[in-house]
């Protein structure tokens, strides 16, 4: 009997890393796991993942989370107290798209900074702790930086600056979190060891459920003492896993195999970026330094009948967000796919634009006419 995977038609979903789904050997290695409670703290796999953890990272500890939400979450919950400030990058993940947690769950006063690609300058980072810190502000308490930053476009901040604004940050009595969702892509692209990335930061969340392909999952890292906190909230939030070992063995999995293998995202990134820059679509290649590649669209523009179009073809994308269409590369999307999207995208880009041209004629003639 033929399955009813295998006549499934194939699809290139560019919407997210977050879509790629365990590969064979990964549920293998997930079937295989030797299992616990990880409330008790006996599940070995669990145990063992975290250790490796937190020895690559370079820091004492580690906790498996359920997501880098959560993993943001708790770290802040850790390091913060309630009615104090938080000083983050304005277009931050945490900041736009985390459903406002700071605010309805750590008592935390957001202090958004202005980056150029994603980085907080060093200076802007002094005077929002010096405004911050006059009479009538929220305290500050917690600095907050993503790496590689999304709505920046993946973009990287590299280790010595991650490392000066966090020195900035520590002189003036804050922590640091690094919501590092996606640390192992800035990693791979700069070909740094990953602990390069985190020194000098108090806490880091990371993701196995995007590039790295696990079904679910991200580990916080830190202090023993930022973890055992970290685990407390983890608890508070309906955190808490019992025979967590087969996520964790998904984890174990794609450190030990996944990693390496972000770098041909990259280079479908760069190759989709050049492509469609090619075909006229607003793309600025340059800042295309990992997995993720912003094409501009008019104001005007009909996404509905551009993904119509495209869905015929296989082809996914997300809604534009502020004027750009976000494109991700991952494991399921090969360079055949990226040559066969892009010819695919750059047609339906410039037909979406006809209509809208088209209907905005329509729409005009009535008054022109009458
Ligand atoms: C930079 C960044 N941080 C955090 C998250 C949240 O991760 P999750 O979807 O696992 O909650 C995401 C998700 O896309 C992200 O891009």
């Amino acid at each position: 009997m033929t399955s009813v995977s295998a006549n499934r038609r194939r699809i290139i979903d560019l919407r997210s890393d977050t879509v790629t789904r365990p590969t064979a050997e990964m549920i293998e290695a997930m079937s295989r796991a030797e299992l616990g409670d990880d409330f008790f703290r006996d599940d070995p796999t669990v145990l063992a993942f975290e250790e490796e953890v937190a020895d690559l990272l370079g820091m004492e500890a580690a906790m498996l989370v359920i997501s880098g939400t959560m993993g943001n979450l708790v770290c802040a919950l850790s390091l913060s107290p309630r009615g104090s400030s938080f000083i983050v990058e304005a277009s931050a993940h945490i900041q736009i798209n985390e459903s406002g947690w700071p605010s309805s769950i750590a008592g935390l006063t957001p202090k958004p900074v202005e980056g150029v690609a994603g980085r907080i300058g060093a200076d802007a980072l002094q005077r929002a702790i010096a405004e911050a810190k006059l009479r009538l502000s929220a305290p500050p308490r917690l600095l907050c930086l993503e790496n590689t930053h999304n709505a920046a476009g993946g973009r990287i901040t590299e280790p010595g600056h991650v490392a000066a604004l966090a020195d900035i940050a520590h002189a003036s009595g804050l922590k640091v979190h690094l919501d590092g969702a996606r640390i192992f892509n800035a990693a791979v692209a700069l070909g740094r060891p990953v602990g390069d990335f985190t020194q000098r930061t108090d806490t880091v969340t990371f993701c196995l459920s995007k590039g790295l392909g696990c079904p679910l999952g991200a580990v916080v890292v830190g202090s023993a003492g930022a973890i055992q906190e970290a685990r407390r909230w983890r608890q508070v939030v309906g955190g808490g896993m019992r025979q967590a070992g087969i996520i964790a063995a998904a984890g174990r999995f794609a450190l030990s195999s996944m990693v390496e293998r972000l770098a041909m995202d990259h280079d479908n990134a760069k190759l989709l970026a050049t492509r469609l820059r090619d075909a006229s679509l607003e793309v600025d290649v340059e800042a295309v330094e990992t997995n993720i590649v912003f094409a501009g669209v008019p104001s005007d523009f009909d996404y509905d009948s551009f993904q119509s179009e495209l869905r015929a073809s296989g082809i996914v994308t997300m809604p534009p967000k502020a004027g750009r269409i976000r494109l991700v590369t991952h494991r399921e999307v090969s360079a055949s796919d990226i040559v066969f999207a892009s010819d695919m995208i750059a047609k339906t880009f410039d037909l979406a634009k006809r209509q809208t041209r088209s209907a905005q004629a329509h729409s005009a003639a009535p008054n022109a006419v009458y």
